[in-house]
């Protein structure tokens, strides 16, 4: 039995990774921005009312002091974690900057998880192996990435800022590999498919239109969450250490995406971005 952490459980591909895997697991931490959500799906797991398992906890992702604090909470509730999935995440159609002045897509789908994952890491590597699952995306093959503007801040475009964070999280995959394979830390990269979830429901105009022409042709949930099992429950993940993976086998990635440059860079950024909150 695992004791699993998981973001953006209360909705689409989450909310079926958390079904699916709640009965392999002891203890479940769904790190949520909205409660009420949460609860709804802890009583549509198990609608006896016996959920001791779960603990919800707060956690918004554009919010670092937020993100801080859920990480707290979780050190407090358990001193060890077995897998984290960083799911959570979404397409935003205008700019906007979250109240710590960083971009929200590149918050809400990168440095969020970024802060998290540090935060919790003594978790992760205090028992036999801890596992690091991001959710990313084949659009991370459409990104265009300014060295002087991460974040996109000066020049954003809506989904040019989430092919470069579904990057990002192809890159601190690969990081996190490197920085702790000796401490038993696996940690791998994925693309769901193109699912019928929520994903880019606040898009406006031709995005908007394209997405409600394909929404029948996209698959489900149940599907969507299929490669995100099988990284969280097999015990001999095919390839390597920081791969990234799709309809559960290794999958290539963009030659940015292998670019240990730019991982660098990106570790370096992110960690000049949190240092006051670790
Ligand atoms: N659907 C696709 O075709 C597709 C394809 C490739 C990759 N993905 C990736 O799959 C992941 C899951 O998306 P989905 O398709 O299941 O979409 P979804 O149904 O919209 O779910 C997104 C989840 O992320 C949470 N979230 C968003 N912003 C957050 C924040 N600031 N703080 C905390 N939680 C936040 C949402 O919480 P609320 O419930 O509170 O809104 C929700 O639980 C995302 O990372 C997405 O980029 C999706």
């Amino acid at each position: 039995m695992m004791q699993l952490a998981i973001t953006g459980a209360t909705s689409g591909i989450g909310a079926e990774k958390a079904k699916v895997l709640a009965p392999k697991c002891s203890r479940i931490f769904l790190l949520v921005r909205n409660r009420e959500k949460a609860k709804e799906l802890v009583q549509s797991i198990d609608p006896s009312g016996n959920n001791d398992k779960f603990t919800i906890i707060h956690c918004d992702l554009a919010d670092l002091q937020s993100v801080a604090a859920a990480a707290s909470t979780l050190r407090e509730a358990t001193d060890n974690l077995d897998l984290l999935i960083n799911n959570a995440g979404g397409i935003f159609p205008e700019k906007k900057l979250t109240k710590d002045g960083h971009e929200l897509t590149f918050s809400a789908n990168h440095l969020g998880h970024f802060l998290l994952t540090q935060q919790v890491m003594p978790l992760l590597t205090n028992g036999d192996g801890g596992r690091v699952i991001s959710v990313s995306s084949e659009a991370h093959k459409g990104a265009s990435i300014d060295r002087k503007d991460l974040e996109l801040i000066r020049n954003f475009g809506s989904f040019k800022a989430y092919a470069n964070a579904k990057l990002y999280n192809i890159l601190f995959t690969k990081s996190l590999a490197e920085k702790y394979a000796d401490k038993n830390l696996e940690a791998y990269a994925l693309h769901p498919g193109v699912v019928n979830t929520g994903f880019g429901n606040q898009s406006k105009g031709i995005f908007k239109i394209l997405l409600s022409l394909f929404k029948p042709l996209m698959i489900s949930p149940a599907k969507g969450a299929k490669t995100g099992i099988f990284l969280a429950t097999t015990k001999q993940v095919p390839g390597k250490n920081g791969d990234y993976f799709k309809k559960s086998k290794t999958a290539s990635v963009s030659s940015q995406a292998k670019s240990k440059k730019l991982r660098d860079q990106l570790w370096e950024y992110s960690m000049e971005q949190i240092k006051e909150f670790v």
